[in-house]
Formats: C-alpha cells, structure tokens, sequence
C-alpha cells in the first residue's frame, strides 16, 4: 500500500513537472539556445515595446518588457570606474549613499602597464563594482586613437597604437563581460577630438581607417565579444557616427559581424530615418528633438521613440529594421539581465583596491633618472619638499563623464607621509602654485579646500625657500580634470603647462639638484626645463591609490615598468596633425560642420617621428626601471613564411642590475616593400616579463597575420605584401638593438 502511494506521488510531481516545463516559455528557458529565445521573445512583443527598448526611459536607463519578465537596463560610465548615480532624468547626482567606488586608473596608465593581465583585472574588478551597483552596462573601454595631444579625452584611451590599444582592450573586454556587465566600447570611430566633437567631420584614407583607427575596436568585437559600441558624435563620410551607413551597416554589422547593440553617445542621433536606417539600435541623451535641451520627460520625442512608431503605423516602414534592432536588444537581455550566471558584486573590496594599486604601479612610466636619483635612498634622504597644487588635489572628480566618487582616494602628498611615518624622514610641503581650486561635477564636491590668494611670486619663493633646506624636491604637477585641459567636451589649447609651473620648475631647478618632477595628466606636455631636472615620472590620473602608488614607486618598494603608450613630442610641430595644419579643420560655409582632414595618413604617432626623422622628447614604448635589463641573441623560427603563416621570434632577456623588475620587450617589424607606401616601422607583438636580479628568460613572439598585412585601397580589402621584413627588438622604439630578416612568401 505504501509503495502504491509512493508511485502515485512520483507520478503526479512529474505530471505537474512536465505541465510547468511545457509552459515555460521558451524565451525563459535559460537551457535553450539564446538565438530561439530571442525569437520566441520577440514573437510576443507589441509593437509599442519594442519601440520602448530601443530608446532611453531615464538618464541611463532604458526599459525591459515588465508583461514579459524583462527587467529595466541599466547604463552608466565608465571607464574608470563606476559613476554615481543621477537623478532619473537630471544630471546632478542623486545623492546616494551607497554609490562610492573604488576610482581605478585611467586607460592611459592601464595601457601604460603594456600588461593584458592586468586589463583583464581591470575590467573583472569593474565588473563586480558594476554589478553591486546594479548596473549591467559600462560605457567604455575608450579606445579612439591618440592622434593629437591637444584632445581632451586622451587620457581615457588607450594610446596612439592600434596593436597596443588591441591587446588591452580585448581582456579588458573579457574581464569585464566575464561578470554578466556588457562592455560598450567607445567612440565607435574617428572621435579624436573634444573641441567640435559634434560638428567634426573626418575626411580619412581607408587605409588609415583601416590600419589605425579600427582595428582596436574591431578586436574588440572579433577576439572581445563585447556585447556593446558606443557611436562617436563626430561625422564621417557626412553622417553622424551614432547612425553611419559606412562604419556601421557595411564595416560593423557586415564585415565583422558584430551581433551586439550598437549605443548613441547621450545625444549623439539626430535624425530617424538614417537612426533606423543606419545601424543605431539603442538612442541615449538625446536633447529631445529640439524641444529644449535637457527637457525632462521628453523620451517619447527621440527620434527613435514615437517618430519611428508612427512611420510604421502609417505603413511608411515595415518592421524589418526594427526587429533586428530588437533582436541585438533582447541578445543583450539574455546576456546581462537575464543571465541566472552572473557575477556576484562587491563595491570597494580589497581586492578591487589592490587591483587599482598594482594597475598604477605598473602603468608609472620612469621617463627620466638622472644620476639614478630615484629611487629616493631612505638612508640618506631626512627631507623631502613636495611641491605643486597636483599633490593634493583630488583627481577623481572632473574630467567629463568618467567622473567618481571615489570611497577614498588617497592623494599624493597623504601618500608620502604615510609611507615615510616613522622613518625620520622629514616631509614638507609648499604649493608653489595654484591651479584650479573648485574641484565639483555633477555635484560630486571635492571634500578638500584648496583656495590660496597668495601671487605666484609669493608661492614660488616660498616653494624656493624651503627646496634650499631639501635633499630632494619632488613637484606634483601636469594637468588637471578642469574645462580646456584633460577634459571631456574641449581639447587643450596649447601644450604648454598651466598655471605658470615652467617658472616654478625653473626655479626650483636652480636651487636643488635633485628635482624630481612627477606629471599627472592623460597627454604629452611640453618640457622646456627638461634637462634642468633630475627625474622626470609621468603620474597619469590614478584614482583611488594614487598616493600609495607614488610613494611606492619613488620609495623603491615598486620598480616602476610602464611604457609610453604614444609618443611624447617636444612640441606641436612634431605631431603630424598639426604640422600639416589639418587641426582644427576648415568650417564650411554657414559654420555647422568642420571638416577635418587626416592628412598624415598612416603617419600618427611614432609613425609620423619616424617618417620625419624627428627626435620625440620621449619615444613611444620608452620607460625606465631602477634595474637594468639586457636582450639578446634573437633568433626566428624560420626565414621564410607563407603569407597566412607565423614566424616565432625568440630573444634573452636578463635582469641584470640589483632589483626585481618587469621589462616590455617590443617587437616591430620593418616592411622593405617598396611598391607600397610603408611605415619605417610598426609595432606588432611584445611581453612583459619580470625577472629576479640576475634571471634570465626566454621571450617568444609570434606574428602572422595581419603582420603581414596592409590595407589595399584599390581591393577594398587586406593584401599581404610579400618580400622582405626586418625584426626589430628591443625596450623601446628608439632602442630596438636586435635585428634579424625573414621573407613572406
Ligand atoms: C560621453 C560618453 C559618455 C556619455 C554618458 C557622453 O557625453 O561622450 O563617453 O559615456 O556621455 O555619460
């Protein structure tokens, strides 16, 4: 009898189990594959949602299908971590208290780092702030090419090589997406400008589109799998990038078949039928159509909101567009918020924190180091000036829309002190000149007053006074997040430094012989006094740990390995966009579009240096360490290669000074091709390795592929160029001492 009613009972759980599998939609059966729930979804859409989850609903938001179990998607910035939260439709913060995070650095310093590993960490940390917070999209990674020092947003990208900025993008990709948040990798193409981003218009060779400004982006979606690109706000070919026929029908969606969402910037549309028609699928911060800019609850008026709807209900458009707009949409659901596998989140852990310092650590470029003046010798050092407004300002607020609010964040000067408490060593400070001094975005106040009405004269010689009494002077200077500097929204108009620093560096120059001048900022600047100082640190924007970073690393507790990730000119007539005159561009007649014209070509960065045999003030790919380093015997695997196979390069490295340390070796190849217009040379592989003091270890490259390649204008398409190739090796562009030949076939 027990048995019977045994049976009885299995019988009916798997009759209820079999009833509820069969009701289960199959949009919501996380076992199906996600192409059928996606078409199951859609299927049961209305029209009136489907227009809903292409077009913003708040800020930096846009709605999920609540009849259908869809939760809201949630945006925010990015790329450095995750931006407080704004009022729902206003762009002053909301005033959360549970929204702080821990600030990493910039993508300048990650790319600086030449350390993929440490992308990924970089983007799996964020992840999880992004997930504690709530937020299932980070827009960024940043990866428009340095191609001109003036822009206000370098300091977010990755450099002005497109093999480096690849290599870091796509961990940081992976990392980032590994936690269920979706990458958005921005300006999705040719946003190498702040000033005029709306009214630019790119004129650029398809060889340079090719070559230079996408491939980090097409890397990205190919090797990254991000689920996210963010259209530019500039023009090409005429059209705004957020809708752009050309980058993103025939190139993004047709040639490299990117199955995810294509994102405006906030206000980047401007018109719906090339919105439809031209590869938008998600419209953000739009100004409403002209009704008034920052209009609240104006989100029916996008361009793709009601005035798509109503094309369709005049039967003016089919729903052909729309649909795959919707599919990408709910491809981005079933990966994000209606994933059942993603990352637990975890805002201002330790681990997050020692991630932004080892990112730091290893993103510092030495550029210079006198004498070996630094490291500072503890032994010998009882007293250190620092000097400069950039050591005790935060750093984190400013800047456009990457602004923080950082947990903490710990400031140059703090930083010292704290490493230096107890050790007899004497630090003093003296501000030698003020800078800017208000420190707010978006409402976000720095908790820090910096007002000084002292006259640069005062400062200056009091700054002097006490660099007299100081074994060393180490200034915080460089740029900050203020409009006109390393600001979203304009470009810098010079590159001189502000603020009258030039003066003070002199002047400190002249009285102490070990200066040590830390810069902090996202782009070049010019030196005139560099041959006057002892150390020269190029400091980025590094967040949260910048103070304990610094110390570290001018203490000698971290060996500084970072590397140029562009090259550092000595002035303006050294960067090819403005020695041709091509910057700002030429406004058309009735002053609404700036066309610019990338005349180098091909030629940015060291390309450029290299072509024009001009000495950069630091070379791309340059870094010191406090150790020294030796590469040899560079051998190849073979000297003939066919055209789609790979040559493996190998070469010694060995530590040979007192330290550990980390060392890039940088491998570029030469192309002697001389029916086709070639760089003297182009990056194409290289590795970090770190050594014990006297260790030495074998580094293997291995290159093929679009190595060998160049764009084909007259094809349209990728060709090889065969023949003879020179391997170049070494630790920077300009010291690349091993060479070795082979030929593709
Ligand atoms: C910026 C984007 C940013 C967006 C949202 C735009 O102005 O260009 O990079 O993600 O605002 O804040």
């Amino acid at each position: 009898m027990k048995y019977f009613h045994f049976t009885l009972l299995v019988i009916a759980m798997a009759i209820v189990a079999s009833a509820s599998a069969q009701q289960l939609p199959l949009y919501l059966n996380d076992n199906a594959p996600i192409e059928q729930r996606v078409e199951d979804a859609l299927a049961r859409m209305t029209l009136d949602e489907k227009i809903a989850v292409i077009h913003a609903q708040s800020k930096f938001s846009s709605p999920g299908v609540k009849r259908l179990g869809f939760p809201d998607f949630w945006t925010d910035d990015g790329p450095h971590g995750v931006r407080p939260d704004v009022l729902w439709d206003e762009w002053e913060q909301a005033g959360q208290t549970n929204d702080s995070c821990v600030a990493f650095p910039a993508l300048t310093c990650l790319a600086a780092s030449w350390n993929p590993m440490l992308a990924e960490l970089y983007g799996r940390s964020l992840g999880e702030e992004a997930r504690y917070r709530g937020k299932d999209m980070i827009l960024g990674p940043g990866v428009n090419i340095n191609r001109n020092p003036l822009n206000g947003r370098n300091f977010e990208y990755m450099g002005e090589d497109p093999l480096l900025a690849s290599r870091m993008v796509v961990p940081y990709v992976q990392g980032l997406q590994s936690t269920g948040t979706a990458a958005c990798v921005k300006h999705f193409c040719l946003n190498n400008d702040e000033e005029y981003r709306h009214q630019v218009n790119v004129i650029v060779s398809d060889r340079a589109l090719r070559e230079i400004y996408l491939p980090a982006f097409e890397a990205a979606v190919k090797e990254g799998h991000t689920w996210g690109i963010m259209g530019s706000y500039n023009l090409y070919k005429d059209q705004h990038c957020c809708h752009n026929e050309y980058t993103l029908n025939q190139i993004l969606k047709g040639d490299w078949k990117y199955d995810g969402v294509v994102v405006s910037d906030w206000g980047g549309a401007h018109d719906t039928e090339q919105a439809i028609k031209s590869g938008l699928d998600m419209e953000f911060g739009s100004w409403t159509d002209g009704l008034a800019w920052g209009a609240s609850n104006a989100y029916d008026a996008y361009y793709m909101a009601l005035p798509y709807k109503k094309l369709i209900e005049e039967g003016k458009l089919t729903t052909r567009e729309l649909d795959d707009k919707v599919r990408r949409v709910l491809r981005l659901f079933f990966r994000t918020t209606m994933s059942d596998k993603r990352a637990r989140g975890f805002l201002c852990s330790e681990a997050h924190y020692d991630a932004a310092l080892k990112i730091a650590q290893d993103g510092i470029v030495l550029l210079q180091n006198k004498r070996n003046v630094l490291p500072i010798d503890a032994s010998k050092a009882k007293h250190i000036l620092v000097v400069g407004e950039n050591a005790i300002k935060m750093m984190t607020v400013g800047g456009g829309s990457s602004s923080l609010k950082a947990q903490h964040e710990i400031l140059p000067l703090d930083g010292l002190k704290t490493r230096l408490a107890g050790t007899g060593i004497e630090v003093d400070y003296a501000r030698g000149y003020v800078g800017d001094t208000t420190g707010e975005y978006n409402g976000v106040v720095a908790k820090q007053s910096l007002a000084d009405t002292r006259p640069a004269s005062e400062l200056i010689a009091e700054a002097v006074a006490k660099a007299r009494q100081a074994d060393y002077v180490i200034i915080f200077g460089g740029l900050n997040k203020s409009d006109y500097q390393d600001a979203e929204g304009h470009d810098r108009k010079h590159m001189d430094l502000p603020y009258g620093q030039d003066a003070l560096v002199e002047a400190l120059a002249r009285v102490n012989k070990n200066v040590v001048f830390v810069n902090i900022s996202g782009n070049a600047v010019a030196m005139p006094w560099r041959d006057k100082v002892a150390a020269i640190v190029q400091g980025w924007f590094i967040g949260s740990e910048a103070g304990t970073a610094f110390a570290s690393i001018l203490m000698g507790d971290a060996n500084p390995s970072g590397k140029l990730p562009f090259t550092w000119p000595v002035n303006l007539n050294d960067v090819a966009a403005h020695a041709l005159g091509t910057y700002p561009g030429t406004w058309r007649d009735g002053h609404k579009i700036i066309d610019e014209e990338y005349k180098e070509g091909i030629y940015v960065g060291y390309r450029w240096a290299d072509k024009q045999k001009r000495k950069p003030m630091f070379a791309f790919g340059h870094g010191l360490s406090y150790t020294t380093f030796a590469v040899s015997n560079l051998r190849l695997n073979r000297n003939e290669v066919a055209a789609d196979g790979t040559v493996t390069a190998t070469v010694t490295v060995k530590n040979t000074g007192k330290r550990a340390g980390a060392e890039v070796i940088q491998l570029y190849l030469s192309d002697h091709n001389t029916a086709v217009d070639m760089p003297v040379k182009e990056l194409r592989g290289f590795q970090k390795v770190t050594l014990e003091p006297g260790e030495s270890r074998d580094v293997t490259i291995t290159i093929g592929g679009r190595a060998f390649q160049y764009w084909d204008e007259a094809k349209g398409d990728w060709a090889t160029s065969l023949g003879k190739r020179t391997v170049l090796v070494g630790t920077a562009s300009d010291n690349l001492p091993l060479k070795a030949t082979f030929t593709v076939q």
